[in-house]
């Protein structure tokens, strides 16, 4: 169940035991969000990207469910090696700058999958991973995205055989090609243009000599925050299809969803702690914001459902976070310009519940005014 839909009695009950800021978290969603990935792409391995949300309960329950996990740094490596993960089978260092001294430790427990997109990355892992298999990511469309991470990762197309290349020639194992169409990724044809683009390099690669086995379908599957048409089922069964067509059986699909996984598992709970008038508009402050859970206001523009625990005419407010930053401010347009949002008359202790608030949202919250993030509350 999507917990921005629990009953405001029971989110209210939650809230004099366990205070605010709150996630509350459903690991049925969870497991539902897994699962059905895991069903409408039946040839691909899945590896929750643990950046989304490195919660350790939500770890735990994808390590039981057979989860594999993607990571970026030695601490996700001992997030998910404490969650239970087997660092060989279960764990791929998919993210393509990375610290040596990370790379030297995923070595030393076994984790022995690296991607990579320059030939700097390929002496580093060659110097801490020897003999790794490694993976090169390739520049693919992200047109329509929500973050463009084509923008700072990825190698053009004509770089990947050379790069594929220089790592056979520094003792790795060349294994395939991986891609990412950019997070909260809404249209289906980005996936199929770029397996397009990766039949081409498996087939240049051939001519090397280098029998490529994998490819790497990155994340990007959405999460529908407002109304958004979102059909996770449909996406898979077309990008099934494509792959099918393209590759043989032989050809291994891995993919790394985050977002898809966690965004509607998680909705967090936070409280007006002030409350003032500006140039005749209303403000709420709440003790969560933009150092906190909504950080992706401020760097996707992202928008969240909202939900006010209280009753009354609805009236446009600004909602602001706790802290002595003027940025933080979580009602934004989609230029990023400070706005309003209508709610239900709100005042000083009422509630206010965001929806769709299980990715990039605990994991990117800050320290910064010695505020801590949110507590989690595990609804089941
Ligand atoms: C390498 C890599 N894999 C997977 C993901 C997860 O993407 P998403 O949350 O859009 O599924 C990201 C997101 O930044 C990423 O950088």
């Amino acid at each position: 169940m999507n917990p921005f839909q629990l009953p405001r009695n029971e989110i209210e009950a939650l809230v004099a035991e366990h205070g605010t800021p709150i996630y509350l978290v459903s690991h049925a969603q969870v497991v539902e969000n897994y699962r059905r990935l895991d069903a409408c792409l039946p040839a691909v391995t899945l590896f929750y990207a643990v950046k989304a949300n490195p919660y350790a309960g939500i770890l735990a329950t994808l390590a039981r469910i057979g989860a594999g996990f993607d990571v970026a740094s030695q601490g996700e490596i001992e997030a998910a090696l404490a969650a239970g993960a087997d660092a060989r089978e279960d764990l791929i260092f998919a993210d393509t700058v990375k610290d040596p001294r990370h790379i030297a430790h995923a070595t030393a427990v076994g984790l022995d999958d690296f991607t990579y997109d320059n030939a700097s990355e390929i002496t580093q892992i060659a110097r801490h991973a020897p003999g790794a298999n490694v993976h090169v990511r390739i520049r693919v469309s992200n047109e329509g995205s929500v973050a463009r991470l084509s923008e700072k990762f990825g190698a053009r197309p004509d770089q990947a055989v050379p790069l594929l290349a220089a790592a056979r020639d520094q003792g790795l194992v060349p294994r395939g090609v991986s891609f990412h169409v950019g997070s909260q990724c809404l249209d289906v044809r980005r996936y199929l243009e770029a397996l397009d683009t990766v039949r081409a390099i498996f087939d240049a690669a051939a001519g090397e000599g280098m029998d490529l086995a994998m490819v790497d379908i990155g994340g990007g599957f959405p999460v529908r925050y407002h109304d958004e048409m979102v059909d996770i089922t449909a996406m898979g069964e077309v990008i099934s299809a494509h792959y099918e067509a393209l590759f043989d059986a032989r050809v291994q699909l891995v993919a790394e969803p985050g977002r898809a996984v966690v965004g509607d598992a998680v909705a967090l709970v936070t409280r007006v702690i002030s409350e003032s008038e500006r140039d005749g508009r209303r403000w709420l402050y709440l003790d969560d914001g933009t150092y906190g859970s909504f950080m992706e206001v401020l760097l996707y523009r992202m928008s969240y459902p909202l939900r006010a625990l209280s009753d009354g005419p609805v009236t446009p407010y600004v909602l602001a976070g706790p802290t002595c930053d003027c940025i933080d401010v979580f009602s934004r347009d989609a230029d990023g310009a400070i706005t309003t949002v209508d709610l239900p008359e709100m005042h000083l202790d009422d509630l206010l519940v965001a929806g769709g608030m299980g990715a990039y949202t605990f994991s990117e919250s800050t320290r910064f005014n010695g505020f801590p993030p949110p507590a989690f509350v595990d609804l089941d």
